[in-house]
């Protein structure tokens, strides 16, 4: 190892611990300096010389709650490097692995390839490269141009294809397709009638069906843009911001708890818990919640319908879709904003930027009153207006934007809502 002076390695460390590399609470999520180490420990590994290696899922190996729980009480705030471990999903010679990294040890600590059903979430790569094929395919660029449309103004969507019982060897997405023609809302104008089937591990077109012509709906009274100026609603105050915010951890009112983000459930509440004047002690309220599934089925019995029974989390993933906020809209101006890291497809930790936000809001409502008229020759009127904190995502996917809200209340609730 290279002399460092110890100067510059003082300062190095201050640089790194505000840089959270110390981490302040066992279920921090995956640095983008550990995601990078994952993507090294593999690669080195001899699953990195197997073809077509690719990475589909990386996420913080969720340390046991009794560790987690004892770690929390034990009010260490030493590096806790014992827990960092990830888990990690890969593709790789036509197999699916699940894999233990152990970022101190810079092992693997398990390595089992997966035979049950299903597969991974696809990349986002597979998405991008598949929406590309029919533009090169001659039955499609025929079917377009014999619906009289311009093949420059169309949108294609690669989609998953849904389970019904039969045995699946293939990874396999669905194409629609969409004329934009004038429009900017995309799937405001589908073309009817069109399928393409593509083989995602050869990145093929397998099949093709035209089946029916109906008219594209028109462009006009589509566009959704809003006004460029923007007129936000001031209920709050923006100057006070109400909570204090130290690497993951967020403490307001009586409420203190952990805010972790990861590319399939994007916002985790963990270790939530609220101080009990009476006891003189913090309550836990909430180990770890997140949303798990949110399943969309269309219901309709059509053939190009049909299939479209979504798992948004599961196949797509509120994380990885979830979409920068724009302050003044999608947050007020006292809101505060976390960066959220995933791995890429290739295993390189990607930034997200934010992509939440926490805020206190004037709920408008009244947190408590009391007028009292017995007291004589006095009328006592007293009360508080309600505040609560909001913890913001939005994740987009397809023609959805799910506006994901975790809202602490000062008596100890937790609303949620989507
Ligand atoms: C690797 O990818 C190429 C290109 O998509 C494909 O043709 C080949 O079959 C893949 N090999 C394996 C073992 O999956
Ligand atoms: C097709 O669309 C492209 C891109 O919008 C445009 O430049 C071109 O003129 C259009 N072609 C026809 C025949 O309208
Ligand atoms: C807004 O918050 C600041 C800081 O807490 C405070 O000084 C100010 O009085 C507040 N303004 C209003 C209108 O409540």
């Amino acid at each position: 190892m290279a002399f460092i002076p110890l100067f510059f390695l003082a300062f190095l460390l201050q640089f790194c611990s505000s840089l959270s590399l110390f981490h302040h609470h066992p279920l921090d999520p995956l640095t983008p300096t550990e995601l990078n180490q994952i993507k090294l420990i593999v690669d080195k590994s001899s699953i990195g010389s197997l073809p077509n290696l690719t990475y589909h899922f990386v996420d913080l190996e969720e340390p046991e709650k009794i560790d987690v729980l004892s770690w929390l009480s034990s009010k260490k705030t030493n590096k806790n490097a014992q827990f960092r471990r990830a888990k990690v999903v890969v593709r790789a010679g036509g197999e699916t692995r699940e894999l233990v990294v152990d970022l101190a040890s810079g092992s693997i600590e398990s390595n089992r390839v997966y035979t049950g059903h299903g597969y991974p979430p696809f990349t986002f790569n597979e998405f991008v490269k598949a929406s590309r094929l029919p533009f090169q395919y001659p039955k499609f660029m025929k079917s377009i141009v014999n619906r009289g449309l311009n093949m420059s103004e169309v949108s294609c969507v690669p989609l998953t294809v849904g389970w019904y019982g039969e045995k699946v060897t293939k990874r396999t997405l669905r194409i629609t397709c969409y004329y934009r023609g004038g429009s900017v809302n995309v799937y405001a104008r589908p073309i009817e009638g069109i399928s393409l089937f593509i083989d995602v591990d050869s990145m093929r077109i397998t099949n093709y069906i035209d089946r029916f012509r109906v008219p594209v709906p028109k462009a006009e009274g589509t566009d959704f843009r809003s006004n460029k100026k923007i007129d936000p609603v001031t209920c709050n105050n923006a100057t006070e911001k109400g909570f204090e915010i130290e690497g993951n951890n967020v403490k307001w009112g009586n409420w203190k708890f952990h805010v972790g983000f990861n590319a399939r459930a994007g916002t985790v509440i963990s270790t939530a818990s609220i101080f009990d004047a009476r006891m003189k002690k913090y309550r836990q309220v909430l180990y770890r919640g997140h949303v798990s599934e949110t399943f969309v089925p269309y219901m309709d019995p059509e053939s190009e319908w049909y299939f479209r029974t979504f798992m948004d989390i599961g196949e797509f993933g509120f994380g990885r879709s979830a979409s920068t906020l724009q302050p003044l809209i999608d947050c007020p101006a006292n809101a505060e904003y976390m960066d959220g890291y995933v791995a890429g497809a290739d295993g390189q930790a990607m930034k997200m930027e934010k992509v939440i936000c926490i805020f206190q809001r004037d709920a408008g409502d009244i947190a408590w009153r009391h007028a009292e008229i017995n007291n004589p020759g006095t009328v006592i009127r007293s009360g508080q207006p309600e505040k609560t904190l909001v913890v913001r995502m939005i994740a987009t996917v397809g023609n959805y934007d799910y506006v994901l809200d975790w809202e602490f209340k000062q008596f100890g609730t937790i609303k949620i809502g989507v």
